[in-house]
């Protein structure tokens, strides 16, 4: 009768539903070849990043950093150390003792950086964090010592010596005037200047990966390869001389950061990538660039499920079809609830009362949709950072000319250290794109913060060296 039509009807209509639901998501599935193919990428962006010809048009820029090796233990000293780039802003100072009993001890404060001052002017940026140095040195009760500073600034530099770094472009949420074409190190020293209240001696300016790298290098001696899965993306790892082009000299080795974030900016990602991406891209700060870190880093993977929910619920799949005001607001979905609503020990009815949370009004079935988008999403960045990982240590063990390479990543960053799976799913993508290669990842704890003063230690040595 009318009745068992109807029930035909709305059986009829979710089973298209759930079809049309799936179709979405499998775009973002990949292959084990479609991942090959994407490491096989990275792998001709990193060779177009280290030679003469090609780099200036590489978008992966293969960066020098002027740091030469890994800490061996003997560096020693009090440093301060800046942190501006990830998800806070942090002021440290650490004191490192060598010897039988080496140690680091550190202290730390965290400061905020509000929207309209990384947004603002750049003599603005740069006055509010030397005002939080001036607070820190107060709240050490150091304002008299002037000590060697060691600056970790998370974003693409072109480095011509270790104190020395000219900002490429920002990325991430910053856009500070004045900033970019300029030396980083300059413009602190004048804000330092222009306060006229302490002095100090910035020796090194470091990436947040080369700090990374340094920090876990220093446990742990095989750590050739510094990683940050966060609010952006990126690596770095020890290249031969005799490779990097764009820096005289043949003999050992030098750190490299990659900015590997700008992959897939000249177009070669664009298969791989879905018309999700484009508008995340499009919405964002930077359109047409660091496309890569919009597929894989915690800034953008919450915007990439946001875009897939509102397309979801036009369609009227989720929310009753109703698109409400926070659904429609940038940045809702953090890392931090990914995170949760991905947790496999939180039962359906958690999901809904994070959604709720968020302002968003759900029922069971939504909530089932929101945290499968969620792991749909969430896995490809987990994999797509493996391709990219796997193409750096397969270069690694190339250039060894070794049939089996042993190795471990220093890495760091809150989506790594808060999501439930993406470390995991990441490790199994690298194990099996790069089988010749047995990959240890290593926890960093407080990466950049120490490793920026490791490495300005051994800056100050190079220098002592220098003057005797
Ligand atoms: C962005 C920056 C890069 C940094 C990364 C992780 O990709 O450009 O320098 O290492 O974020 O913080």
């Amino acid at each position: 009768g009318k009745g068992a039509a109807m029930v035909t009807a709305v059986a009829y209509r979710l089973a298209d539903q759930s079809r049309q639901i799936a179709k979405i998501l499998s775009e973002f599935r990949l292959t084990t070849e479609q991942l090959l193919e994407v490491k096989k990428r990275m792998t001709t962006e990193i060779e177009n990043g280290l030679s003469k010809s090609t780099q200036d048009t590489a978008t992966v820029k293969m960066l020098p950093t002027f740091v030469r090796r890994t800490p061996d233990g003997s560096e020693n000293g009090d440093f301060l150390a800046l942190d501006l780039g990830g998800t806070n802003f942090r002021v440290l100072m650490v004191k490192i003792r060598s010897g039988k009993k080496r140690s680091v001890e550190m202290h730390n404060k965290i400061y905020a950086i509000p929207l309209e001052v990384m947004q603002g002017t750049g003599e603005e940026l740069f006055d509010h964090i030397v005002h939080c140095i001036s607070d820190f040195l107060d709240y050490m009760g150091m304002k008299n010592a002037r000590l060697p500073l060691g600056f970790t600034f998370s974003f693409p530099c072109r480095q011509t010596s270790l104190d020395a770094g000219i900002l490429v472009t920002w990325t991430k949420g910053f856009k500070a005037t004045d900033c970019e074409g300029e030396d980083v190190v300059g413009l602190l020293r004048e804000a330092i200047k222009r306060r006229e209240e302490f002095d100090l001696d910035v020796v090194a300016v470091v990436n947040d990966t080369v700090g990374t790298m340094m920090t876990c290098a220093y446990e742990e001696p095989t750590c050739e390869i510094g990683l940050i899965a966060g609010t952006g993306s990126n690596a770095c790892y020890m290249e031969e001389m005799k490779n990097i082009e764009t820096v005289e000299g043949d003999e050992g080795r030098m750190c490299v950061n990659m900015e590997w974030g700008a992959f897939g900016d000249n177009g070669c990602l664009d298969d791989f990538r879905t018309e999700y991406d484009n508008m995340v891209d499009e919405l964002s700060l930077n359109p047409g660039k660091q496309r890569y870190e919009k597929m894989i880093s915690g800034m953008y993977l919450g915007e990439i499920v946001r875009n897939i929910l509102i397309d979801m619920t036009k369609k009227g799949f989720l929310f009753r079809g109703q698109i409400s005001e926070t659904l429609k607001t940038r940045g809702i979905f953090e890392t931090k609830f990914l995170s949760q609503i991905e947790s496999d020990r939180l039962a359906l009815l958690q999901v809904r009362s994070i959604l709720q949370h968020l302002g968003l009004d759900s029922t069971c079935d939504d909530s089932i949709i929101v945290k499968e988008v969620c792991g749909t999403v969430s896995r490809r960045a987990a994999q797509l950072c493996g391709a990219g990982m796997a193409a750096v240590v397969d270069k690694i063990r190339e250039n060894r000319g070794l049939d089996h390479l042993d190795i471990t990543v220093g890495v760091d960053g809150t989506l790594y250290k808060l999501h439930p799976h993406f470390s995991r799913d990441m490790h199994q993508t690298v194990k099996e794109l790069a089988p010749k290669c047995t990959v240890n990842f290593l926890l960093s704890e407080d990466g950049s913060g120490k490793g920026a003063a490791l490495i300005t230690a051994v800056g100050c040595r190079l220098r002592e060296e220098l003057n005797s």
